[in-house]
């Protein structure tokens, strides 16, 4: 899976995992971590539908009317990947590439880099507020083809780029119209890549929680990160700076770079300073034609971090599962996960409330 060029580079100093931890003083123990009354969160202890990207299967990923749709299908946490503009701006989107989902090499074809990338921090809101967002597609000369071929069509409708601080807005907004409790699930993408660009991403998303309300671990939000570095530069520098001190969801990969941090050590210590873990699926059960579990649920549970997969796509299978339903029966009943990440939240949320 690509996380885009951040990820790479914290995959590249990821080996160094658990050197880094200790030598930033973090050897400590889970009972350093600010604690949680989880009876009070009372939300962690359910099973939660997490809507990635919105309702993605069926709306182009981060746009507004996914995450309506994800709202309506009765999503308890939506999902908003976050990267920067190259006026520090907060925009929803996957990728700090922006030519994966828009029309942008039609609309500023001389805007490109080097590398052949439009990104999304060399262009301004406003520049970006030009651009149609379309399904995800692979584009190959000027054909582009749906990454999911049972999808919304390509270059169909009217979408457009949201800001974080406008899909907060439409959350709450529906919270208050429905009296429903639902919560923002935020990943701070690239975190290494936007500070070489000049630009601290994180200081920025945590103002804009606190601005929105979001400053406790009470709160209906968990902050998520690939990068260990980042998380743990939140939660020993930003968070006591800004008087704040939210849910922290440490991302794990399959790349063997999260190898460390997946031995029981290098769990304690993701224990110190995150809430949760959210681990690729096939780090929770193998990949293969049989239904082999890992223990990291139940190593992870015991230090009290819940756990959140990722991605589950009623048309994108592991071999494993023969359909979505049974997909679900494994990870929820059968190795006992807190969540899930799932571009379905309709076929999920009916799973979970027929088995309860
Ligand atoms: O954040 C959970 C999951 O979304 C991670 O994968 O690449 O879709 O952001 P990605
Ligand atoms: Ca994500």
């Amino acid at each position: 899976m690509n996380h885009g060029a951040g990820h790479v580079m914290m995959i590249t100093k990821t080996s160094a995992f658990l050197a880094f931890l200790f030598l930033c003083g973090c050897a400590a123990t889970v009972n350093d971590r600010v604690p949680v009354d989880k009876d009070r969160v009372a939300s962690w202890n359910s099973k939660l539908v997490i809507a990635h990207r919105g309702a993605s299967g069926y709306l182009p990923e981060h746009t507004i009317a996914a995450k309506a749709m994800a709202y309506a299908q009765g999503a308890d946490y939506i999902e908003q990947d976050l990267v920067m503009t190259k006026d520090d701006e907060v925009v929803v989107l996957h990728d700090h590439y922006l030519d994966t989902v828009t029309n942008v090499s039609d609309v500023f074809p001389s805007r490109a880099r080097q590398d052949g990338r439009f990104y999304a921090i060399d262009f301004t809101l406003t520049e970006i507020r030009q651009l149609a967002v379309y399904e995800r597609f692979a584009k190959d000369g000027s054909t582009k083809t749906p990454v999911y071929k049972g999808r919304f069509p390509v270059e169909k409708s009217t979408f457009r780029v949201n800001t974080f601080a406008e899909e907060i807005e439409l959350i709450q907004g529906l919270n208050k119209s429905t009296g429903r409790t639902v919560g923002i699930y935020p990943e701070i993408k690239s975190p290494a890549f936007h500070r070489a660009e000049g630009k601290d991403i994180s200081a920025k998303v945590l103002q804009i929680l606190k601005d929105y309300g979001y400053k406790t671990k009470q709160d209906l939000v968990f902050l998520q990160c690939f990068d260990p570095y980042e998380l743990q530069r939140i939660h020993q520098q930003l968070f006591p700076e800004m008087g704040m001190a939210v849910p922290l969801v440490q991302l794990l990969g399959t790349d063997p770079q999260f190898e460390s941090a997946l031995t029981d050590e290098g769990l304690s210590q993701v224990a110190a300073y995150a809430d949760g873990i959210g681990p690729s699926l096939y780090l929770v059960v193998k990949p293969g034609s049989s239904v082999v579990a890992t223990d990291l649920v139940d190593r992870a549970h015991e230090l009290d971090l819940v756990v959140h997969p990722y991605t589950f796509r009623r048309d994108q299978l592991p071999g494993f599962a023969d359909d979505y339903q049974q997909l679900l029966r494994i990870f929820f009943e059968d190795v006992g996960v807190d969540g899930v990440f799932t571009d379905f939240p309709d076929l999920t949320k009916e799973f979970i409330v027929s088995n309860p």
